[in-house]
């Protein structure tokens, strides 16, 4: 079969190659999956990059890639909840990526079927983000009512996000660029600022949670908008140390980890407010959620450019020009 595989850590046209690779074989508590759409990530070029190779440590060569939807085409011998010709959708563990091939074996426990009402291209944009944000949106103990800033609206992540969060009832105010004002407001955010003609921290007030989608100083800049005991939850700010110890880093991984932090503890003291970096994982139970929303049309993916499994690393690069408009979809079948 076909394979999209990384060789070696460096630039994304120097260290990827297709090769033709042995389809896989389900171990007993796993599914065969023929890969119809797999979804890009900016974490796919970071694991091309090497930038996350002291967390996530793969061997070369590894084929990449971690959403996809397709079809079960052979189930182990220990699985029960899947069959044959079964529609489905996951987003692998980091540790062992592959989407980006025509087969996949996953363990059948990350797995979901995928929205009846939608295709495979719009089913594979939604597992990472989605899950991204349920967690992320989960550790905020967001409820009705609540005022949220998210950052990134018109990305892949924001672009789930605000619809999510409408789904709980919450305001929204989310960040874009002129070119995405009018498509994001029609997502549900309440209030869309662009960040080209606005300045977000004149506007947001006493938020109950930021959602950090940006980092750096966005993180920092968060708590300036939240209200006393508000909530900062990001996924690409510094690493707080609950999530630090459910990765398993030793106490001197987290005293480094501290330190980097030192600014964020105080601003997050000073606030009275709760700081969490989210890393998402792998969840069947919360992908059967985000379906039956998908299902109910709350939730409506949303692509931005479809490529042919051959343009792979055009898609890579147009995702690292951080410019998408939700979701970029490899075609693989
Ligand atoms: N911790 C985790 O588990 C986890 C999971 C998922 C993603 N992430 C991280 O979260 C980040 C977002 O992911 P993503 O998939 O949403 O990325 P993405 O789709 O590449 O985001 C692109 C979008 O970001 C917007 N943007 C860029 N700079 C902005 C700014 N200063 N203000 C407002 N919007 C801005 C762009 O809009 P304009 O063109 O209008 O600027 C574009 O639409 C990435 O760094 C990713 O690695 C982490």
């Amino acid at each position: 079969m076909k394979a999209l595989q990384l060789t070696q850590y460096g630039a994304i046209d120097k260290s990827i190659a297709f090769a033709e690779i042995a389809v896989p074989q389900p171990k007993s508590n796993q599914v065969l999956i023929k890969v119809h759409s797999a979804a890009i990530n900016p974490i796919d070029y970071h694991l091309i990059e090497g930038s996350v190779k002291q967390v996530i440590k793969l061997d070369f060569p590894t084929t990449l890639g971690l959403d996809l939807s397709g079809t079960v085409t052979k189930v182990g011998t220990g699985v029960t909840n899947f069959a044959e010709g079964d529609e489905v959708y996951t987003r692998v563990p980091s540790e062992s990526p592959g989407t980006f091939a025509e087969y996949i074996a996953v363990d059948s426990n990350v797995v979901a079927k995928k929205p009846h009402n939608i295709g495979f291209e719009a089913s594979s944009s939604i597992p990472l983000v989605g899950l991204t944000t349920v967690q992320a949106l989960a550790q905020a103990q967001i409820k009705s009512g609540d005022k949220i800033l998210i950052h990134a609206g018109s990305g892949g992540v924001g672009s789930f996000a605000i619809q999510y969060a409408k789904t709980k009832g919450a305001y929204v105010y989310t960040t874009t660029s002129t070119k995405n004002v009018d498509w994001v407001k029609k997502l549900g955010a309440d209030r869309v600022i662009d960040y080209t003609k606005e300045n977000y921290l004149e506007i947001v007030k006493d938020a109950d949670i930021v959602y950090d989608t940006l980092g750096d100083k966005y993180t920092e800049d968060a708590f300036q908008v939240i209200k006393q005991g508000g909530k900062v939850i990001s996924i690409v700010g510094k690493i707080d140390d609950q999530t630090a110890k459910e990765f398993g880093l030793n106490s001197f991984i987290r005293f480094l980890l501290a330190l980097k932090r030192r600014k964020i503890t105080k601003l997050s003291r000073k606030k009275k407010a709760y700081y969490r970096m989210v890393i998402m994982q792998p969840n069947a139970q919360q992908l059967n959620e985000i379906s039956t929303l998908v299902e109910k049309e709350a939730i409506k993916p949303v692509i931005d450019k479809v490529f042919s499994f051959d343009q792979a690393k055009e898609a890579l690069l147009y995702q690292k020009s951080g410019r998408a408009k939700g979701k970029i979809i490899l075609k693989v079948l």
